[in-house]
Parts: C-alpha cells; sequence; structure tokens
C-alpha cells in the first residue's frame, strides 16, 4: 500500500477539473496545483504590457520577460490557492474572459511551458499532490501514479462556466463563453508543444451528469485502486 501519491488530472476546458482537483486534496489532505492559473498569469502580464491582443502576440518580449516574471500561489481563507504574480493577488484579475480569450496563445509558446512546467514539476516533487491542466499526464507527470482525463458535454461546459462568471458579477454572454471554449480547445489540442492528449493509462471521467459530491465519490475511489496497487 503506498502512501501518497501523484494524481494528474487533464481535460477540456472549464470541465470541472479544478473542482474536482481542490475537492480531491482537500479529502486526501494533499497539496493541489493549479497549472491552468499560472499560464494565466503569465497572460495577465503579457495583456497588461500590451503584448498580446486580438489578432497579434508578440512572443519575443513575453518569452524576454520570463525572467521577470514569479508565480507563485498563497492560500486564501476558504483553504484554497490563490494566485500571486509578482507578489500580487490576481486571483480574480486572471479568471476574466479577456485572459481566457489570450491564454491558450501564450500556453503555446515553448519557452513559456518550460518555465511553467519547471516550476510546477518542483510543487509535486514530494508526492502528495493533485495537479490538474493539459499535459499534468503527458508530460508534467508521466508517472503518476493516477491519471484522470475529465470531460463533459460542450453546452453544460459552457453553462457551468458561464453560471461561475455571472456569479462572481462578471457581465459575460453565455455566446461568447462557448466560443471561448470552443477557440481553446481547438487552440489547445492542436498546438504543437504538449498538446492536450488523453494519455492512454489516463481514466476517463464524463461527468455531465454527476454533481460535485458524485464526481468525487468516482475519483475517490480510483485513488483507492492506485493507493493499492
Ligand atoms: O479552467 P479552465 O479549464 O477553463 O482552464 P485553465 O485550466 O485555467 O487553463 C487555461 C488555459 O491554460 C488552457 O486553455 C490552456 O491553454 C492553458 N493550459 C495549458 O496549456 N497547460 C496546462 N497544464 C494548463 C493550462
Amino acid at each position: 500500500m503506498k502512501d501518497k501519491i501523484t494524481i494528474a488530472i487533464d481535460g477540456w476546458s472549464s470541465c470541472g477539473k479544478s473542482t474536482l482537483a481542490k475537492a480531491l486534496a482537500k479529502s486526501l489532505n494533499y497539496i493541489y496545483v493549479d497549472s491552468g492559473a499560472m499560464y494565466r498569469g503569465v497572460t495577465l502580464y503579457a495583456l497588461r504590457k500590451g503584448w498580446v491582443g486580438e489578432n497579434a502576440i508578440d512572443q519575443e518580449e513575453i518569452v524576454r520577460s520570463l525572467n521577470h516574471i514569479s508565480i507563485s500561489f498563497e492560500q486564501n481563507k476558504n483553504g484554497t490557492p490563490d494566485l500571486l504574480l509578482n507578489g500580487e493577488n490576481v486571483e480574480s484579475k486572471i479568471r476574466t474572459l479577456e485572459v481566457s480569450n489570450q491564454v491558450s496563445k501564450v500556453a503555446a509558446i515553448k519557452e513559456v511551458r518550460t518555465f511553467l512546467v519547471d516550476q510546477q514539476r518542483k510543487m509535486g516533487e514530494e508526492g502528495g499532490v493533485v495537479m490538474d491542466g493539459r499535459d499534468i499526464g503527458s508530460v508534467v507527470f508521466p508517472n503518476a501514479e493516477l491519471k484522470l482525463f475529465v470531460t463533459a458535454d460542450p453546452d453544460i461546459r459552457a453553462k457551468r462556466r458561464f453560471d461561475e462568471l455571472v456569479s462572481k458579477g462578471q457581465d459575460v454572454e453565455l455566446a461568447d463563453v462557448r466560443k471561448n471554449l470552443k477557440e481553446r480547445d481547438h487552440l489547445d489540442t492542436t498546438r504543437d508543444e504538449s498538446p492536450l492528449i488523453q494519455t492512454e493509462d489516463a481514466i476517463i471521467l464524463d461527468n455531465s451528469n454527476l454533481d460535485q459530491s458524485e464526481q468525487l465519490e468516482v475519483a475517490l475511489d480510483h485513488v483507492k485502486n492506485a493507493l493499492a496497487s
């Protein structure tokens, strides 16, 4: 019986990966790392500098600036991690549709990925970690003891993200959220660097018809098996 394992959760945009990862980490007393937040942090930095926009991206400036970017997390009062960009808490600023509309372009840059993957590996090197993203089971932790590939019906995903943004007071349209998810899924699966793939050893978890506690129960069963094997 193993003590603590590494859990890699990958899947489509807004399919409930982070909700599941947070709940698993809480229930198992593991560290939770939201790798997507780290890509969003770099994207916010580039947006503030004007290096990424609707039709253009200045990859050279973004790559050159990486040694001026510090990404870290701090626990908030709910016990979940908030993203810090150069020490500033930008947790709510990285969740806007403006950042979502640019993040997959920034995440496709090889040097950005190397910069963040190195840090993600360090955060998880002791085990006892749940990390969610697009390349966790394929690139960051290819030897993870448990790999989950989360999926859900695209309309359900769009509605969930729309409700989440509205509940945070953001003024968004469902059609724009749906368009963003579609575009990100396309960019994330077709890029050259670490595209989103379902690895052969990943277990599919379709949560279209599962609520949060049901999906946690299913995942905890898989954890039990992984710990015993
Ligand atoms: O929460 P949601 O599924 O909408 O996205 P996220 O996990 O916050 O990730 C935002 C974006 O970052 C993704 O659409 C990817 O372009 C990129 N990403 C990535 O390339 N690799 C990761 N490990 C995590 C995120």
